[in-house]
């Protein structure tokens, strides 16, 4: 196979800082390509990320179809491919849409305005610690109906989780990670367990599974801890994204404020922009061509989100952030049979959120050094402080 002719490591400091030059540079010289030290063909072209995320007949998530050994905790709705994966999805999707979602919007606007409020004095404040990673566990838990584990100790449960994710490139990780993911079992377990059935998504899930057998019991079991800690992180990552990208465009601020028209279709705009997941990984269930390239069956295919975010051969003025932007059929939630399935809660608590910076009296602004933190499929921040002083 042809080594890949553009350097690209997600981990160096360049590229966590700023990834887009270099999936820009991957996209036009080589938009299919073998990665060798990550072992999988890189997808970095719109239509052959789309076409990866839609055709679940050649590209598999499931690794039990090409004879593969998948791990009794990890089997969810998001390994599941069709047909096996329509009861769990479907259950969880109505699930979703017969909650009182108005009702949690409006909480979640009282929790970021209030705590918006106690941030303002402050000369400097911490997104993540202070807002983004409180809002996320508040909103996760009011939608599952359960009560959030301390803010602290579940933040380093979920990171652990979340750098584990990497494992990929750095073996070390997976330990740890398997230790948080037994801690987050526990957890969603003792959820299961209680007499009292929880309120909110959960209920209304167990309510419909009780006498399900232990096949779905798994499936549904394993994919409430994904909504958990997966809705969880990649929420609080998302916050931290938009708020660094409008903290460094006052104009795009000034706009959201006058116009509030703009924040629906803003928010997505913002996920395009700098959305938090990365990447997501497929199996080529047969011999294909991709990009006009052979892919074996086996290969694994990895889709870079963030590179098909910014193709010019999809979005007119891709690298700018035009809040109006509509349609804007953007690859941050993913897409197809494996798409977001908290899309229309994270929409909902990112239009809060803009809607409670609005309504502050002076602009958000950055106040010292950021850092992204050291993680390949998630862009999230470590540390970014701001100011809403004048
Ligand atoms: C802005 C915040 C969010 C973003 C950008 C986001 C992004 C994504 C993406 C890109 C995928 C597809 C990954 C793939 O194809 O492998 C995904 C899947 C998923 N997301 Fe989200 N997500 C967000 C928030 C949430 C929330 C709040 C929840 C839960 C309430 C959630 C639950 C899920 C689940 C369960 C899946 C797996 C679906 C499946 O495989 O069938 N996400 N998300």
């Amino acid at each position: 196979m042809p080594a890949c002719p553009v350097r690209y490591d997600p981990l160096d400091a360049a590229t966590l800082a700023d990834p887009y030059p270099v999936l820009t540079a991957l996209r036009t010289r080589a938009p299919v390509t073998w990665h060798e030290p990550m072992e999988c063909w890189l997808v970095t072209r719109y239509a052959d990320c789309m076409r990866v995320l839609r055709e679940h007949e050649h590209f598999a998530r499931d690794p039990r179809r090409l004879g593969r050994r998948v791990p009794e905790a990890s089997l969810s709705v998001q390994v599941l491919d069709p047909p096996h994966q329509a009861t769990v999805r479907s259950l969880f999707m109505t699930a979703l849409h017969a909650q009182d979602l108005t009702g949690l919007q409006e909480r979640a606007s009282q929790d970021i305005a209030s705590r918006l409020d106690g941030l303002a004095p402050q000369p400097v404040w911490e997104v993540m610690r202070d807002l983004a990673q409180p809002i996320a566990l508040a909103a996760i838990a009011d939608l599952l109906g359960v009560t959030p584990p301390p803010a602290c100790e579940w933040a380093q449960v979920s990171d652990t989780i979340m750098r584990s994710m990497d494992g990929g490139l750095n073996p070390a990780l997976v330990e740890p990670g398997r230790l948080a993911k037994e801690h987050l079992s526990a957890l969603v377990g003792s959820w299961f367990e209680a007499s009292s059935r929880p309120a909110g998504l959960l209920g209304y899930v167990r309510a419909r599974t009780a006498d399900a057998g232990p096949e779905l019991d798994r499936y549904v079991m394993h994919t409430a801890r994904v909504m958990f800690q997966g809705g969880y992180s990649t929420l609080a990552a998302a916050i931290g994204n938009v708020l660094d990208t409008l903290a460094r465009n006052p104009q795009a601020q000034r706009a959201l404020r006058e116009e509030p028209h703009l924040r629906a279709t803003g928010v997505d705009e913002l996920v395009r922009y700098d959305g938090p997941v990365q990447g997501t990984t497929r199996l080529a269930a047969a011999d294909v061509t991709l990009g006009g390239i052979a892919v074996c069956r086996g290969d694994k295919v990895t889709v870079l989100f963030q590179a098909g975010n910014r193709d010019p051969g999809h979005f007119e003025y891709p690298d700018r952030l035009l809040l109006e932007r509509l349609p804007n059929r953007h690859l941050g939630y993913g897409w197809g049979t494996h798409a977001c399935l908290g899309t229309i809660v994270a929409q909902r608590i990112l239009v809060a959120l803009v809607d409670a910076l609005a309504d502050q009296p002076g602009p958000l602004r950055p106040a010292g050094p950021s850092l992204r933190r050291r993680t390949a499929t998630m862009r999230a921040f470590d540390q970014l402080p701001v100011t809403l002083q004048p």
